[in-house]
């Protein structure tokens, strides 16, 4: 019934197929039970095939499909809820605040797209929901699956609870047989006030916000639970499809519509900018009228083709943009100004407020920069806020603009109590009491203390174990401070996490036998760990937590180096300004000066790159997958572009490139593969022949990428 192979001897290519065989064969074996009452297995078998595939799935976690079986409904596994990783990621939207940034997005598209300013171009506008997204899959017409976005790549399977939702329809007709529906959960302010008057009258906690008992409701074990929250759902867009909606986005919503979706009424398409501020002004004069939050207005190109050729940055759509409304202020009293100490090492001032009402929010901490903000100054040493300082004592005004951390925007002089003083910013860490100094053009304090100071080592490792990168299931920011703290079981440094379940072995104090641990928490957090011992590159990079190096950089680095060897000796080798390997780091687009030698200057410093090595020492390192297509014939090949393009512009010429697996650089070095040179081309088609790079035009190489 099954393949012979043993699990723990199946390599990454055949467990890939099997577990593409065994979804296959599990789901014509359910289809076969469900829906046409005639059985092809004996249950036996087919547990079997369930267990196989389970096996299979745990030793390979990031092979786990979309539609894996392990996910269908009355699979559910006891506790918490599965994941699942989307077919297509779930993205989030770029930000804006005011009419500039619109014209500008707009001006962006045109040029991107090489569209004059007078060249008719639509756009919908539509209301942004404040609730939580949500992707349901239909196969056949059925719903088969409702997933959270979770990290944008692996969700979790709310299933079960998507389908006790009014709005959600359960079949489709006339659907296309594969079909993802994108949208917003949410909660109406009317619902929201009901639920909690009967949480405050069973005792229960209420929520802060219809955001917040959205997401409660939605999350919540017992679907029974979620029925009993009336949540809502607005369709607004669409992962895979097996076949188009529509040659527009706003056909596509109409089509939503027609399946039977809820879609918002305030959709409308809008020719150019100044339509786009007039609709976005109508209706924010509507929002406290509408019944449900939102927080601002979302704009899309219509065309479908033209979103296709603008396609994305690392998680944003280069076609969309939300203007959010201005954000809500409140004034409140500072009781104190405290220093926490961030993962680099940063001294950041917050602010401790008497809690107060922020559109809807209780706020009690607010941020407060850096010391030039505190001072009334700016970076350059200018005025802000006319010159006023604040002082722990002051009546300020607090701002707070969707999700970002609120921050204190000013300060009422004529509240200040008598005999305030100005707050003296420490010159040494408040944890460690290293020195700690301000450099040159750097706007922030930094702790000396280095790996040394409790506070930078307990954030990197926050850090380390975060979402985007190792997300170790059971051990977060409050695990980690605790183990850190640990005179038994103690995690200092990252490398400590792998050698935790062989280290509690040895002891005679045990895990499990801890206040808030247990046979079972304790056994699952050796098994994420060891789960993760397995790493994808760009996770690794990223978890290391250099300074400027985030996760769309590490993924960058990643697809460069390809695998940790190549990456570690390349980072080595390199000396800041100097030789192949450093020319090599600063021409890959998007790494800069900055930030290659914060790379290199963490690779050697002694004590973090012992650090580093002692950890490297237990994983397996993942290689990375070069950019786009790989079978292209520019996969992996180096291209620089100069000169004046006559077919497509520069950001789109790139964007391609990088999409059929080439690296784009800005500069021509021995590493260049290939230059592709148009008219008025000059110093870097000059060394480029020089050097004996190839050179081709703009149409040999359209000719050569097939388009
Ligand atoms: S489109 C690829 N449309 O806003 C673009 N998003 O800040 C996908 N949201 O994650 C999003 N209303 O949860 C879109 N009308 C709307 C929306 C909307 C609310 C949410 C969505 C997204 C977040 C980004």
């Amino acid at each position: 019934m099954t393949s012979d192979i043993p699990v723990e001897k199946l390599n990454v290519d055949e467990a890939r197929a099997e577990l593409a065989d065994l979804a296959r064969r599990l789901a014509e074996a359910d289809d076969a039970y469900h829906r046409k009452d005639a059985p092809v297995l004996s249950d036996a078998d087919y547990d079997a095939l369930k267990r196989r595939n389970a096996e299979i799935e745990a030793r390979f976690p990031d092979l786990k499909r979309a539609d894996s079986p392990s996910e269908k409904v009355g699979a559910e596994p006891a506790e918490g809820f599965s994941k699942v990783r989307h077919a297509r990621r779930m993205l989030s939207l770029e930000n804006a605040f005011d009419g500039e940034e619109i014209a500008d997005f707009d001006a962006r598209i045109r040029r991107y797209l090489g569209l004059t300013e007078d060249a008719g171009l639509l756009y919908t506008a539509e209301p942004k929901i404040d609730g939580l997204s949500l992707s349901l899959r239909y196969e056949g017409g059925d719903l088969v699956q409702a997933a959270t976005r979770g990290d944008g790549e692996v969700g979790e399977n709310v299933t079960a609870n998507a389908r006790t939702i009014a709005d959600i329809p359960e079949r489709l007709t006339g659907a296309p047989d594969i079909l993802e529906v994108r949208g917003e959960v949410y909660m109406a302010h009317a619902d929201f006030e009901a639920l909690n008057a009967r949480q405050s009258d069973a005792g229960a906690k209420t929520f802060a916000n219809p955001r917040n008992a959205a997401a409660g409701s939605l999350r919540q074990l017992d679907p029974s639970i979620t029925a009993a929250r009336p949540l809502r759902f607005f369709a607004y867009g669409w992962g895979v499809l097996s076949a188009p909606l529509a040659d527009t986005q706003m056909g596509a919503i109409e089509r939503l519509a027609a399946l039977g979706f809820q879609t918002n009424p305030l959709t409308k398409l809008c020719n150019g900018p100044e339509e786009m501020l007039a609709h976005y002004a109508g209706i924010e004069q509507r929002r406290a009228t509408l019944g449900y939050d939102i927080d601002g207005v979302v704009y899309k190109v219509d065309d479908l083709s033209l979103q296709d050729r603008l396609g994305f940055r690392s998680t944003t759509p280069r076609w969309a943009l939300a203007h959010k409304f201005p954000a809500e202020l409140a004034w409140t009293r500072l009781e104190r100004i405290e220093i926490q100490v961030g993962r680099t090492g940063a001294l950041s001032p917050v602010a401790r407020l008497t809690p107060v009402t922020v559109g809807g929010v209780v706020v009690s901490n607010a941020t407060l920069h850096n010391e030039d903000y505190i001072a009334g100054r700016d970076a350059k040493g200018s005025e802000i806020r006319g010159g006023k300082d604040i002082r722990e004592g002051d009546w300020v005004q607090v701002y707070r603009a969707g999700d970002v951390i609120p921050k204190v925007a000013d300060v009422d002089l004529s509240k200040r109590p008598e005999g305030a003083q100005p707050y003296a910013f420490p010159a040494t860490c408040p944890e460690c009491g290293s020195e700690a100094i301000r450099e040159e053009g750097d706007a922030v304090r930094r702790c000396t203390g280095g790996l040394i100071c409790p506070a930078q080592a307990v954030e990197r490792l926050k850090h380390f174990v975060s979402r985007g990168a190792f997300d170790i299931e059971g051990l977060g920011a409050k695990q980690v401070e605790m183990f850190y703290r640990d005179e038994v079981l103690p995690i200092r440094e990252p490398a400590d996490i792998f050698t935790l379940a062989e280290r509690d072995a040895q002891s005679v104090s045990k895990l499990k036998n801890r206040d808030g641990w247990g046979e079972k928490s304790a056994t699952n957090l050796f098994a994420a760990i060891e789960a993760r011992r397995t790493i994808p590159l760009d996770r690794l990079i990223f978890a290391l937590g250099i300074r400027h190096v985030g996760e769309s950089a590490a993924d960058l680095l990643a697809r460069n180096y390809l695998t940790w060897d190549a990456f570690e000796s390349a980072m080595t080798n390199a000396q800041v300004d100097d030789g192949p390997e450093w020319e090599n780091l600063i021409s890959i687009d998007g790494v800069g000066k900055v930030m290659a030698e914060s790379l290199v200057t963490a690779f050697h410093q002694t004590a973090e790159r012992n650090s580093i090595d002692r950890l490297v020492a237990h994983l397996t390192v993942e290689p990375a997958q070069p950019r786009g297509q790989v079978d292209s014939p520019v996969a992996g090949k180096t291209v620089v572009f100069t000169g004046t393009l006559e077919k497509m512009t520069r950001a789109e010429a790139k964007a391609r490139a990088e999409a059929l697996g080439a690296k784009v650089a800005g500069s021509v070095s021995k590493k260049t593969d290939l230059v592709v040179a148009g008219p008025g081309a000059g110093s870097k088609a000059k060394k480029a022949q020089d050097l004996g790079v190839e050179t081709i035009d703009e149409d040999a190489w359209l000719a050569l990428i097939g388009a």
